[in-house]
């Protein structure tokens, strides 16, 4: 490629490459693009249409008129059917107003309603799909699988949601969860969408296999009564505070013991 290192090569080289290897990007990316789940989605339009309506009366105010995201709320582009399902059904979304956290709420909308706006936002842009039973079922599970999905659940979630998955305290007003009665399918979605301050656990990191386990482990966990003393399940903070008011509370008893002891020895 003689005329790339001469002084002498044309004036255009430069611009001429940089087209090709932009088009040759574009295309590379279209090609290796996971098109088909979003044509997948988009093949009930009915449905899509359905769920632009939804989006442009509740949510558009704060996502965009297309889910580009705005000054209210962020972009829906990606975020997936599941994200939509665990959002709506929760009654997190629509979002009142801005706080700390968005609560749960009840959920307002029917199940067409919920199937049309996940159709909609799943147009946007590929993202995790609602997912199927096996995914998330444990049914059939082993008791050392149950027991593997508590140790999974020690290491990936107790530190937010405390051991027996009461949920517990986080900075700034925020708070995880208690996880009893949640079910499996929202178990899933929260870990592959990562809602709020909840990191995202996708397939690599937490495979559909150990999800089950999780669920397997905490369905097992809240239908039996746990032992000792509990603290209601409350975690760090109510255990902190026990041993605050305790700890405190008898140094400050001892300390005014010592001076009414001082004040009669004077
Ligand atoms: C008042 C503003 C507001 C309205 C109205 C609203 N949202 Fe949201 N939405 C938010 C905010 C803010 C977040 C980000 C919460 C966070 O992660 O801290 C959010 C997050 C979401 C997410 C999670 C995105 C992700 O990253 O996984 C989904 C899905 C969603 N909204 C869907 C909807 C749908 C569907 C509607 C209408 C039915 C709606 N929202 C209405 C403000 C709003
Ligand atoms: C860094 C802290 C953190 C970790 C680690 C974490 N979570 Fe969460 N989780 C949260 C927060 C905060 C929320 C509340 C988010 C919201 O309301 O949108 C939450 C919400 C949830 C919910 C939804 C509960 C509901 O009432 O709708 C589920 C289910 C859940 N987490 C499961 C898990 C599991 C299982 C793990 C471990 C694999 C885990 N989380 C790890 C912080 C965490």
């Amino acid at each position: 490629m003689r005329f790339l290192t001469s002084k002498r090569r044309h004036k255009a080289a430069k611009p001429v490459l940089l087209a090709l290897a932009l088009l040759l990007t574009g295309l590379l990316y279209a090609a290796m693009s996971p098109a088909a789940r979003v044509s997948a989605d988009t093949g009930n339009s009915a449905l899509v249409a359905e769920g632009d309506g939804l989006f442009k009366v509740a949510c558009a105010s704060c996502h965009g008129l297309n889910g580009e995201g705005g000054t209210q709320g962020p972009s829906l582009i990606g975020v997936g059917a599941a994200s939509v399902d665990f959002q709506v059904t929760t009654g997190r979304m629509p979002a009142a107003r801005p706080g700390a956290q968005l609560p749960r709420k009840t959920n307002t909308y029917t199940a067409e309603e919920i199937e049309a706006l996940m159709a909609y936002v799943a147009t946007l842009g590929p993202g995790p799909a609602r997912p199927a039973p096996a995914q998330y079922d444990p049914a059939g599970l082993t008791e050392e699988e149950i027991a593997r999905g508590g140790e999974l659940f020690r290491t990936n979630c107790s530190a937010c949601h405390n051991f027996e998955g009461a949920g517990g305290a986080l900075p700034n007003g925020k708070y995880a969860l208690p996880l009893k009665g949640i079910s499996g399918e929202h178990i899933w979605e929260a870990l592959r969408t990562g809602p709020q301050q909840m990191p995202v656990f996708n397939a690599s990191a937490l495979p559909d296999e150990d999800v089950r386990a999780i669920v397997g482990y905490l369905e097992e966990l809240h239908a039996t009564p746990s032992s000792g003393l509990s603290f209601g399940g409350l975690g760090p903070v109510a255990e902190g505070f026990f041993a605050w008011v305790v700890g405190i509370g008898s140094l400050v008893l001892f300390s005014v013991w010592i001076a009414a002891k001082g004040a009669r020895a004077k």
